[in-house]
């Protein structure tokens, strides 16, 4: 009798919350169009100033100024509203999504401190918004920009050719996007940078641009978008026959691809998003990175970090739980529902705050997800991801569970309960007006930071159409191969050069120091074979291995006593090894 009631009692606060996020996407889908457009020149209400199809980040003009022009944020929003036009959802946008492309055509032949248009000036990340060159100081070059910009493009380009329109790829689109894939083919593998989501002040920039060039950081985003573009940009260079192109960009993708696996923490089970610097890399950049790569016919693929694959799904959960007890906003909540989440757990800028468009985005890749399994029948619980499945099913065993059993029934819908957890998070710290700033406090859930964030309004329409079960074109993720060794495209690749590994560690007698990591030379994570190193000039123990020339590898040490194995603390360490010549790495044990 008890467990009826409870059964019912649960079955009706599920489709209470249901109903409640089912209101809110049906009232706020059209809120977020409407501030979405708002934001877009000529004519948006409060984009006043923009040139024609330029997107302003936020009418904010100050605390902060966001009333500029990202290269990474128009594109994302593009992308949102070409989508919609392709698929015939909204066949009124055709102007400004040629507006857009003529507004970067400009855009790209601006002269601005990252160069000019031949010299590295694509990487600029933003710009005023009458197109001219802002000259502040800033964290450039961001390298996300020209991909995220030629899958917008892309896009669009192939919907053209399927409606009679190649002329107008070829004379117009085509120009423009090649600049963009020859920039990402040749510079991707230039880590000495920093190449992510974070920009938004100056104090905020300086002090993560020391953080991260001490160590040379690369983003998994900035790669997993650059991926897609090449692959994208290959294939459509082959259809409208620039046929030259072809294989560079698939070389370049392949090894992308590549560098992508080296950023897997098997440790800790997520994507570390970015190196060094004190950070955990546990961040949302990862989880941006799987929906916005999002191939619906490359299935759970974990190689290209689908949103349903054994990867993406157990990083999904290190992020969100990253997120439990850094805000006072989500204390009391089970720790199997959803909370708010922000960029990463460090994040200090305007104090650290959840934001929508991170919190959003983790509905949208369990969406994604859903779609994929209701699509393929089938469900994999796998060794990597039988953490995040044991939250909704205690127990659940490695398995493939087709759509007739019970346990994928009930996976499904406890995983749509989750996933939709996350838009009730929004719904309830989004203002009555449907606003949707940049971040919402941790402490009380007031929007903060700027107001009407273009990007907000794009990361609630992609979520709230995948939740409705949208499938974006597909953009060649599927049956990929990653090359069994990583080349960083470059003519120092191919030999290697002698690294010196020094850790200073004490340890008790009889107990060793071994080395492991990403590369077959640091035999592949295997904590068996690892590498002793010598004790030679205690507390220094080292070794010197041959490794792969400009390669960006991951290690760890480990200590071996008795028997038991101890690794080091994450996140994993980085190097990437120079061209010729010899390395030394010095470290001290963590
Ligand atoms: C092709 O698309 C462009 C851009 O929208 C448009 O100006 C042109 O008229 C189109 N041409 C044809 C033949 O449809
Ligand atoms: C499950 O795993 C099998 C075998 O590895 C694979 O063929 C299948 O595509 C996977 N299905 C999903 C939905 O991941
Ligand atoms: C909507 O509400 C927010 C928060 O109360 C406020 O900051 C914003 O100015 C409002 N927007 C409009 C257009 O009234
Ligand atoms: C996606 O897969 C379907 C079915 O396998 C296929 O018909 C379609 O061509 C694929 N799309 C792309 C863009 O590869
Ligand atoms: C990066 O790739 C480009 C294009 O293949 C190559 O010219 C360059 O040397 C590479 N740089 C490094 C550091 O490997």
């Amino acid at each position: 009798m008890l467990s009826i009631v409870l059964v019912l009692f649960v079955s009706l606060w599920y489709s209470v919350a249901q109903t409640s996020v089912d209101s809110y996407v049906a009232t706020e889908g059209p809120i977020a169009k409407t501030n979405l457009l708002a934001n877009i020149g000529p004519d948006g209400s409060k984009s006043q100033g923009a040139k024609a199809g330029i997107v302003i980040a936020s009418p904010s003009n100050s605390d902060p100024n966001y009333l500029f022009t990202w290269t990474r944020d128009s594109s994302l929003v593009f992308k949102a509203l070409i989508d919609q036009y392709t698929f015939g959802q909204d066949t009124s946008l055709r102007t400004l999504i040629d507006e857009f492309v003529t507004a970067q055509s400009i855009i790209q032949q601006v002269t601005n401190p990252s160069g000019t248009v031949s010299t590295g000036g694509l990487g600029e990340p933003k710009f005023n918004i009458d197109m001219t060159a802002f000259t502040d100081a800033w964290g450039r070059p961001q390298r996300d920009g020209p991909a995220l910009r030629a899958t917008a493009i892309i896009n669009y380009a192939n919907y053209l050719l399927t409606n009679d329109n190649s002329t107008h790829v070829t004379n117009t689109l085509w120009p423009v996007l090649k600049l963009d894939l020859d920039y990402v083919a040749q510079n991707w593998n230039q880590t000495t940078h920093v190449s992510c989501l974070n920009r938004r002040t100056l104090t905020d920039i300086h002090h993560r641009f020391d953080l991260w060039e001490e160590v040379s950081s690369s983003s998994f985003f900035t790669a997993a978008v650059q991926h897609r573009s090449l692959r994208e940009g290959a294939a459509l260079a082959m259809q409208i026959g620039q046929t030259s192109v072809v294989d560079g960009y698939t070389t370049q993708a392949a090894n992308v691809l590549c560098f992508m696996q080296s950023f897997w923490n098997s440790g800790g089970s997520y994507m570390t998003a970015n190196t060094g610097g004190g950070r955990s890399g546990k961040d949302a950049n990862t989880v941006l990175a799987s929906i916005h790569t999002f191939d619906a016919n490359a299935s759970c693929d974990s190689a290209t970090f689908q949103p349903c694959s054994d990867r993406a799904l157990e990083n999904l959960k290190v992020y969100v739980d990253a997120f439990r007890s850094v805000y006072s906003i989500n204390s009391g909540i089970a720790s199997t529902n959803a909370v708010a989440t922000g960029r990463y757990p460090e994040d200090s800028y305007f104090n650290g705050n959840p934001w929508y468009l991170t919190t959003l985005a983790v509905a949208e890749q369990l969406y994604d997800a859903i779609t994929v399994w209701n699509a393929q029948g089938s469900l994999n619980v796998t060794s990597v991801s039988q953490l995040f499945f044991s939250t909704f099913q205690s127990g659940v065993a490695v398995g493939t569970y087709p759509s007739s059993s019970s346990t994928f029934t009930s996976l499904i819908s406890s995983i749509k309960s989750f996933a939709d957890g996350f838009v009730s998070v929004v719904a309830q710290y989004t203002p009555s007006n449907g606003s949707l700033a940049e971040q919402y406090s941790k402490t009380d859930g007031t929007p903060t930071s700027a107001v009407d964030l273009t990007w907000s309004y794009a990361a609630a329409l992609t979520a709230f159409a995948a939740r409705d079960g949208f499938v974006p074109a597909s953009w060649g993720a599927a049956g990929l191969t990653v090359p069994s060794t990583c080349s960083t495209g470059g003519s120092g690749s191919g030999g290697s050069v002698p690294v010196t590994f020094n850790v200073q560690a004490t340890t008790v007698f009889g107990e060793n120091i071994y080395i492991t990591g990403s590369v077959d030379a640091l035999q592949n994570w295997s904590p068996d074979n690892a590498i002793i190193l010598n004790a030679d000039n205690y507390p220094t123990w080292s070794v010197t291995i041959n490794l792969p020339a400009s390669t960006t590898i991951q290690y760890k040490y480990i200590r071996k006593f008795n028997g038991a194995v101890t690794w080091e603390s994450d996140p994993n360490r980085q190097i990437t090894t120079p061209s010729s010549g010899s390395f030394i790495q010095n470290d001290v044990w963590r």
